[in-house]
């Protein structure tokens, strides 16, 4: 499978000598804001109430919408009376299959093409068909809220209902395993597994499951739109601004100019905030009504209509020999992906990277059901892929009597073990030495069930986390800069609350030797330098390459204006650099001019560029991962089964850390919602009628302030050098690896093992 001394790339086997070697960021060296604990920048307007989310945006003639759901999974209408709620006061429109204009459908994000954003291809209210539960039927508008919910319960349905596919058992025999294009393949065959497990020494095989999981963003998925003749202006709440404006021209045939998406700001998207049926219909609605409308989902509707996590069953059987060396590492197991749905729940990506072992088999299958399609969720795959992996890790450890962190440490890999290209930088090791030394690894009795106080026995463990860097193609950015010497940053990306325009500023500062305070970032409007999408955890890297090559543009321009009446006459773009809010000779740094001076010499109020960044190769030639240990501290009460988890640690391996105030509260947030994974998220999918039953906060449980102990994080630091700044994302690598710690630490506090998310208290009695 592997060809020595070749890369596999999205292209097949490349001779690795054919592509770029990727030259390290200067900035990798320089930096000065970047690296800085800094507030975020949007803080003071959030926290004074003055940031507009999309469901506040005020219009004139604003009307509001309600949807009707199908409680019918499977079937059609056979009778559909609106009167009764068109008559109801305030209603200006009911909009049904009858009445909604005729639509394409959405292109999917990754199957067939990389910017597309569509999460679903199915048609929306097309036809009088029904094709999942909760898909949306009817949908009312009025003058007020109250109104539009009150009419909305006064639409009659019949339907026929026909037998639905919704049993993830019975699905199994209709398995697929697709091609993917999303980074690898389905299925990988390294030597016989089969054949290694077989005659080891030492091995486990078990089956792990993890239930369904629902988006749960503060924000409600909300949009305020307008139509203004042939244009169309949508503020929403969306975490794909550009791609979102593109796509949404194409379906309503307006030219990419007339549509202006808007999304300064985001409550959290965690993959969730895409384009979904809910956005096209209120743009449908708007058009229908000549007016203005206002849709936001109520928390059910989130669940109804916007996909989630996936469930899985996996199976993960490792093979070790008596030096504990890996023989075999199998990781196959079922997915739900609808033929209609984009995500392929990649649970073997972690698998792929982490240990060196003579024998692979990776298969994932995806079965059909007819459900809203899954989509991407803070790590998909990898978080629940790390629990399966990772717990079976413990478990062999445990069976070989052998330290946990040192079998791992025994099989960490020089090379990536599938495609054999070197790791840019992987200190993976490290990460696990230093967080054992800050835990307090020492402490933990190897002998499970041994440490008890009073009803409650202590528990500690450990599991590793992975994520792959990414940096998308398709990124812009344009830097403008002022005569009074300031700069202004422009591009369409969003801020979920992770702090985009803080490390951005902060990058700006450095890239263009000027102080943070003289940096605006412009961002969140599709009407700017089209930016990918958030999510990949690779948003901040691929603004970075974009800014990166404006930067170096910036450079000749200014060159130019500053012509031959300058101490920088003579010198060519390569020989000079950003310095001191101008520009310096590299070898000869007194030769000096401020932008200022640039500028009013050459009669300019602005001097502007607009780059691309780099195609992305660096990821095709170099194994490039962010990795992390976690460790974990907790109680089980031997009378109730209840977990109480008392602190948790990641150890991370990412790059350079561009803020670490940010930074820490990103590894912290997904280290809650690992938290949320190992011990309370759980969708309640009613096999019976292919309904969510849980659709509430109140019966969908997340982690609430008691539930969440003292959280520790640290890193290595270490750069990538082939990456812009030498960082790798950190999004989503926090939840990665929790489960697996939580899991491990129950195993180590009782002696049960528990293979089946998440551990309530009903599986330790
Ligand atoms: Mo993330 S699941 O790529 O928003």
């Amino acid at each position: 499978n592997v060809v020595v001394g070749s890369v596999r790339t999205a292209l097949g086997w490349v001779p690795a000598q054919w592509l770029p070697g990727g030259t390290p960021d200067p900035l990798i060296e320089r930096r000065a804001a970047i690296g800085r604990q800094a507030s975020r920048l949007d803080g003071p307007q959030k926290v004074a109430g003055e940031a507009r989310f999309a469901a506040e945006v005020a219009m004139d003639r604003l009307v509001y919408a309600t949807l009707v759901h199908s409680p019918v999974t499977r079937g059609r209408i056979t009778r559909l009376d609106t009167a009764a709620a068109e008559a109801a006061p305030g209603v200006t429109l009911v909009m049904t299959h009858r009445n909604m204009p005729r639509l394409g459908t959405l292109p999917l994000i990754g199957v067939s093409d990389l910017t597309a954003v569509g999460n679903s291809s199915l048609p929306i209210m097309q036809d009088g068909e029904i094709r999942y539960n909760g898909q949306v039927v009817a949908l009312v508008l009025a003058d007020t809220q109250e109104q539009a919910d009150h009419a909305a319960g006064l639409i009659e349905l019949d339907y026929a209902a026909e037998t639905a596919r919704t049993r993830f058992a019975e699905a199994k025999a209709g398995a697929r395993t697709p091609a993917s294009i999303l980074i690898d393949k389905n299925h990988v065959s390294i030597g016989n597994a089969e054949r290694e497990l077989a005659s080891a020494p030492y091995r486990v095989d078990y089956l792990y499951r993890t239930p369904g999981q629902n988006h749960n963003a503060i924000e409600l998925h909300a949009l305020t739109v307008a139509w203004q003749g042939e244009q169309l202006l949508v503020h929403d709440a969306t975490q794909m601004v550009a791609a979102s404006a593109a796509a949404l021209a194409k379906l309503f045939g307006l030219k990419k100019d007339d549509v202006r998406v808007l999304s300064p700001f985001v409550g959290g998207g965690f993959g969730g905030k895409g384009l979904w049926d809910h956005q096209i219909l209120a743009i449908a609605a708007a058009r229908l009504a000549g007016r203005p409308v206002r849709l936001a989902l109520s928390r059910e509707g989130v669940y109804r209509i916007i996909g989630g996590r996936s469930p899985t069953e996996q199976r993960v059987a490792i093979a070790a020999d008596a030096q504990g060396q890996f023989t075999a590492l199998v990781h196959t197991g079922y997915s739900v992906m609808p033929p209609y749905g984009a995500c392929p729940e990649q649970y073997t990506m972690g698998t792929r990277s982490l240990y060196r072992a003579r024998s692979v088999e990776i298969v994932q299958r995806h079965i059909d059901l007819d459900i809203v399609p899954n989509t991407f969720m803070r790590a998909p795959g990898e978080a629940i892929g790390t629990f399966a992996l990772e717990s079976a890790v413990d478990e062999l450890a445990h069976a070989m009597g052998v330290d946990p962190i040192e079998l791992r440490l025994r099989n960490l890999p020089e090379r990536h073990p599938i495609s054999g290209a070197p790791f840019s930088q992987h200190a993976l090791g490290q990460a696990y030495r230093d967080g054992a030394g800050r835990f307090g690894w020492e402490r933990r009795k190897a002998e499970p069930g041994t440490r008890r106080e009073g009803e409650w026995l202590i528990g500690l463990g450990c599991a590793t986390g992975s994520f792959p860097y990414a940096r998308m193609p398709g990124a812009n950015v344009r830097l403008t800069l002022h005569a009074d010497g300031t700069a202004t940053v422009s591009c369409s990306a969003q801020e979920m609350g992770m702090g985009t325009a803080t490390v951005q500023v902060q990058h700006a500062a450095d890239r263009l030797g000027l102080p943070i305070d003289a940096i605006t970032f412009e961002m969140g409007d599709s009407a700017l330098p089209a930016a990918p999408m958030a999510g990949g955890s690779c948003q901040t890297a691929s603004i970075a390459g974009a800014m990166a090559a404006a930067a170096d543009k910036l450079i000749g321009e200014l060159l130019r204006l500053a012509g031959n009446d300058t101490p920088l006459a003579g010198l060519r773009a390569g020989e000079v650099r950003f310095a001191d809010a101008g520009i310096a000779g590299i070898a000869a740094p007194a030769r000096h001019e401020t932008f200022r001076s640039i500028l009013a010499r050459a009669g300019r109020e602005t001097v502007s560029v607009t780059a691309a960044g780099s195609m992305p190769l660096e990821f095709l030639k170099f194994a490039m991962h962010s990795s992390s240990a976690i460790f974990c501290a907790l109680r089980v009460s031997g009378v109730t089964g209840e977990v109480r988890v008392d602190r948790l640690l990641g150890s991370f391996d990412c790059g350079t850390i561009l803020n670490p105030m940010t930074a820490a509260s990103q590894f912290r947030g997904g280290m809650i919602m690992g938290l949320g994974l190992a011990l309370t998220e759980e969708t309640l999918f009613d096999e019976r009628s292919g309904r969510i039953m849980n659709a509430t906060l109140a019966d969908y449980h997340v982690p609430a302030h008691l539930d969440v102990p003292e959280i520790d994080v640290m890193w290595t630091g270490i750069p990538d050098p082939r990456s812009p700044l030498g960082a790798r994302g950190i999004g989503e690598i926090g939840i990665t690896g929790v489960a697996a710690a939580v899991a491990n630490a129950v195993f180590n506090a009782t002696g049960k093992r528990v293979r089946e998310l998440p551990i309530t208290l009903d599986k330790l009695l």
